[in-house]
């Protein structure tokens, strides 16, 4: 099986290339990736030399490349994870969110429409063909104290970020219904773990308390986030390409919540002991700045349908994946001075533009 993974130099995409590559070495694995400021080939040394992945670079907005590759290289499945995904860029920069994430992700299911009308999947190998679109819980909104999200919970995104993101599911859905395009989405909540670029909160207070910088927390502090350790989203992943029902979407997260102020107090404490700092030093870098526009108060993603019907369960508690994330960052400071830097970029002209 020939399978196109977008977004694989990002940070989840990375895990998912790396996990189906060392896992599946029947599957050719095929990334495609706009290296963007977010995308850093050097995510993927450990598995660029194995014989079963393939980096290409380009653009999903680019309707001509994206139904010429689909021609030559005849994907047999698709793991959409290409796209813009920081909030406050959305912000600043609507009009990207919805080049990249709705007009790319038209693009490629245009693709695959037109590529699988004419192939037939063997069933016979457990084979299907699957268009399997990666999004997040940001699209139902946000919620009061209680509550969660269930894969029933009306659409309600306030950013442009979770707008496009949600848009690009609707579309994922109506190729389904209008096409019978064969298709499944998950919504997971955020992530966190080693290749996380430092300009999401974690990293970036990663990154700050190490070089003792003010750690800018949004308004008060007390917007809550579910937390899913990145490794746990790829298996999550794994095991919904794999084996769930076409048409269907699955909710994925860890019951994991905390106010982002408890995040990094969590954080400072973790990052005191590994830095032999004495307790309390790094918690005076708590800077509170002025609230995100639009700052969505709560998430939290009920994933029983997962567990139930697939039997997906996370592996880590938080407070071991955030020492292990930490861990990462202290043992990777090359990885975080080059993205800091800008030199991951030279990575890519090294390594491939002699190829
Ligand atoms: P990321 O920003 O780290 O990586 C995105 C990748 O997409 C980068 O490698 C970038 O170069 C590539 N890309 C961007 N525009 C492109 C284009 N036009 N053509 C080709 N490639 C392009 O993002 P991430 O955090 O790894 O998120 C991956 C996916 O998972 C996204 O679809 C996101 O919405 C979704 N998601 C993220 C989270 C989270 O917590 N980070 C949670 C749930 C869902
Ligand atoms: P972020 O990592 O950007 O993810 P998302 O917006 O997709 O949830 O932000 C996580 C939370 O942390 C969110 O409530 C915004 C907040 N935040 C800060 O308080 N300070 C920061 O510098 C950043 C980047 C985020």
């Amino acid at each position: 099986m020939k399978i196109l993974i977008t977004g694989g130099a990002g940070f989840i995409g990375s895990h998912v290339v790396r996990l189906f590559t060392n896992k599946y070495p029947q599957y050719s694995i095929c990334n495609l990736d706009k290296l963007t400021y977010a995308g850093n080939l050097e995510n993927l040394k450990d598995v660029e030399r194995k014989p079963n992945y393939q980096f290409f670079k380009g653009d999903i907005v680019d309707a001509n490349f994206i139904s010429q590759l689909f021609e030559q290289e005849k994907f047999d499945a698709v793991i959409h994870l290409a796209a813009e995904s920081h909030v406050d860029r959305s912000i600043s920069n609507p009009l990207e969110f919805v080049n990249t994430n709705v007009i790319g992700t038209v693009n490629l299911l245009n693709a695959a429409k037109q590529t699988w009308a004419t192939g037939t999947p063997n069933p016979a190998s457990g084979f299907r063909h699957l268009f399997y679109h990666v999004s997040t819980d940001e699209v139902y909104g946000t919620l009061g104290d209680t509550g969660m999200f269930t894969e029933e919970t009306p659409y309600d995104p306030h950013s442009p970020y979770s707008a496009s993101k949600a848009a690009s599911d609707h579309f994922v859905r109506a190729y389904h219904d209008t096409y019978k395009l064969p298709v499944v989405i998950s919504n997971c909540s955020n992530n966190y773990g080693p290749n996380h670029f430092p300009e999401k909160l974690i990293p970036l207070c990663i990154h700050n308390i190490k070089s003792n910088k003010p750690l800018p927390i949004y308004g008060k502090g007390e917007n809550v986030r579910d937390w899913l350790y990145v490794e746990d989203h790829a298996s999550a992943i794994d095991v919904i390409f794999h084996t769930a029902t076409l048409g269907s979407t699955y909710n994925i997260g860890g019951h994991n919540e905390w106010k982002n102020i408890d995040v990094i107090r969590l954080l400072c404490k973790i990052m005191d002991s590994k830095l032999g700092r004495p307790e309390g030093t790094s918690e005076q870098l708590i800077t509170f700045v002025k609230d995100r526009a639009g700052h969505d108060l709560r998430y939290a993603i009920d994933s029983t349908k997962l567990q139930r019907e697939l039997s997906w369960q996370p592996s880590l508690q938080f407070e071991e994946g955030l020492a292990k994330t930490v861990d990462w960052y202290l043992a990777n400071e090359n990885w975080l001075n080059n993205v800091t830097s800008g030199d991951y970029k030279k990575y890519y002209e090294e390594q491939y533009a002699k190829r």
